[in-house]
C-alpha cells in the first residue's frame, strides 16, 4: 500500500456521532436499544440510514428483502461489489452496538474512500440486513441475498404467521417481494463485517482485534408439553398433568445434559408461554424456547438428538404428551482465508494486537460465506455483556475496528 493510503485513518468525531445518533433510536432508559426487526423504532433507523446515505451522496438501495445498501461506483464500469455491513435490529431490549456498530463503520469506510477519490478495483457497498437477531426468521435478510432462502423459512416465524405477515406489510414487504432479493454471487467480491466481540476472549488475552475464524451453528426449536389444565385449588397435586412440571424439569435437565455432554457447546431456554396462564388455573400447556449451538453439524445432529430424547423422558415423567417444531438451522461457517490475512495484516499495519478466535454469536456472515470469500473481525467487549442494556465497548477498541475495516478493504478491493 502506498504511503500516503496507510496513512489514513477513519473520522472518529464522525464516527462517533452516526453511532449516537443510531444509539438514541429506540433507545431505552437503561442506555440500551430496543430496535426488533421491523418494528416502528427498527424502521426509523433504516430511515436514517438512507438519509445518511444520501447525505454523504451515495446510492441508497433498498431490496425485497428489506436489506438496505448505500453503493459507491468505485470501481471499473461492471466491476465486482465488496460488501461491508452488519445489521440494524436488536435483540428486545438489547445493547447499542451489537449490529449498530459493523453498519456505521460500513458507512464511514465507504465515505473516506469517496472524499479521498481512491480508485478501487471494486465498487464498495455499506449493507444493514434484515432480522439479524431473528425477531421474526433468523437472519432473514442475508439468506434471502444469498439466495438460501426457501418456503420453509417462512413457515414458522418466530410468534407465528400472522405476526410475520403483518410486520413485512408494516415494512412494506411481502413474502413473494423476500424471494427476489437474491444477488448474483458472480457480482459480489465478498463480504467483510466489524462487530462486537460479545465475549471475553479478548480482554482476557488483552487483545485489540480479534479475526473470526469460524462462527458457530445455531438450531432453534419450539417445544411443547402438553397435560390438562385444572383448578389449582381443588385437583390434588397427584392427579394433576401439570406441562409446568414438565417443562422446568426439562430446562434443569437440558443445561447438565450439555455441559457433561457437550463441552464447549450450550444450550438456551430463552422463553416459556404458559397456557391458559392464571395464578388459579393449573397450566394446559407450556412452549419452551430451546436454542443450542456448536461448532460442526454432526454435534449439532447429536445434541438435537439428545435434547428431544430428554423432553420425551420429562413429559412421560408429569403424564404429559409433547411435541416440537424447528424454528431455524443456521449452519456453521468457516471465514475465508485471504479475508483473515487482509485483517491480520491490517491490524499490523495499524500497531493493533490481533488474535485468531472463534464467534459463539451467529452473524449475517454465515449465510454470506456460502456466496463470497467472507471474514470478521471483533473488537473487545467490556465485561462480555451482549444482548442486554450493559453491552459496552470503548469507543477507542470502536475506532480500532473500523480503521482495520478500512485498511482491509484498501487491501482486498485494489
Ligand atoms: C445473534 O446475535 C445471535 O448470536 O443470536
Ligand atoms: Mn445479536
Ligand atoms: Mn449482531
Amino acid at each position: 500500500m502506498n504511503k500516503s493510503l496507510s496513512a489514513l485513518r477513519i473520522d472518529n468525531e464522525r464516527l462517533r456521532a452516526d453511532f449516537e445518533t443510531l444509539a438514541a433510536i429506540g433507545a431505552t432508559p437503561d442506555g440500551g436499544v430496543h430496535r426488533p426487526a421491523l418494528s416502528d423504532a427498527h424502521l426509523d433507523a433504516r430511515r436514517w440510514f438512507v438519509e445518511r446515505a444520501k447525505q454523504i451522496g451515495l446510492d441508497a438501495r433498498v431490496d425485497g428483502a428489506g436489506n438496505h445498501s448505500a453503493v459507491l461506483r468505485c470501481g471499473r464500469a461492471g466491476g465486482l461489489t465488496l460488501l461491508l455491513g452488519s445489521h440494524l435490529d436488536s435483540v428486545p431490549y438489547g445493547g447499542s452496538f451489537d449490529g449498530a456498530l459493523g453498519v456505521v463503520a460500513a458507512l464511514e469506510v465507504l465515505q473516506i474512500v469517496k472524499e479521498q477519490g481512491i480508485s478501487l478495483n471494486t465498487h464498495l457497498e455499506a449493507i444493514d440486513f434484515t432480522d439479524e437477531e431473528g425477531n421474526l426468521v433468523s437472519v432473514l435478510g442475508s439468506l434471502a441475498f444469498s439466495g438460501q432462502l426457501e418456503p420453509e423459512h417462512l413457515q414458522n416465524p418466530r410468534g407465528g404467521r400472522g405476526r410475520f405477515q403483518g410486520a413485512l406489510r408494516h415494512a412494506g414487504l411481502s413474502e413473494s417481494s423476500l424471494f427476489s432479493a437474491g444477488r448474483d454471487p458472480a457480482t459480489v467480491a465478498g463480504y467483510l463485517e466489524l462487530h462486537i466481540e460479545q465475549g471475553m476472549g479478548l480482554i482476557e488475552l488483552g487483545m485489540d482485534i480479534g479475526i473470526v475464524t469460524s462462527i458457530v451453528g445455531i438450531r432453534s426449536f419450539r417445544v411443547r408439553f402438553i397435560g390438562r389444565a385444572d383448578h389449582a385449588g381443588t385437583m390434588p397435586m397427584h392427579k394433576r398433568l401439570d406441562a409446568a412440571q414438565g417443562a422446568s424439569a426439562f430446562t434443569l435437565a437440558v443445561r447438565e445434559l450439555v455441559m457433561q455432554g457437550f463441552p464447549g457447546c450450550v444450550v438456551n431456554v430463552g422463553n416459556m408461554e404458559f397456557e391458559p396462564g392464571a395464578f388459579n388455573v393449573v397450566p394446559q400447556i407450556v412452549t419452551v424456547a430451546l436454542q443450542f449451538r456448536a461448532d460442526d453439524d454432526d454435534k449439532l445432529d447429536e445434541m438435537e438428538t439428545a435434547l428431544l430424547k430428554q423432553a420425551s423422558v420429562d413429559a412421560q415423567r408429569f403424564g404429559l404428551d409433547w411435541e416440537t417444531e424447528l424454528l431455524d438451522n443456521v449452519g456453521p461457517a468457516r471465514m475465508n482465508e485471504n479475508v483473515r490475512e487482509a485483517f491480520a495484516n491490517a491490524s499490523e499495519m495499524l500497531g493493533l494486537k490481533h488474535t485468531s478466535l472463534p464467534s459463539g454469536a451467529g452473524h449475517d456472515a454465515q449465510s454470506l460465506a456460502q456466496i463470497c470469500p467472507t471474514g470478521m473481525i471483533s473488537v473487545p467487549s467490556v465485561g462480555g455483556f451482549s444482548h442486554s442494556s450493559k453491552e459496552y465497548t470503548e469507543w477507542q477498541d470502536c475506532v480500532n475496528g473500523a480503521n482495520v475495516l478500512l485498511h482491509a478493504t484498501l487491501m482486498l478491493a485494489r
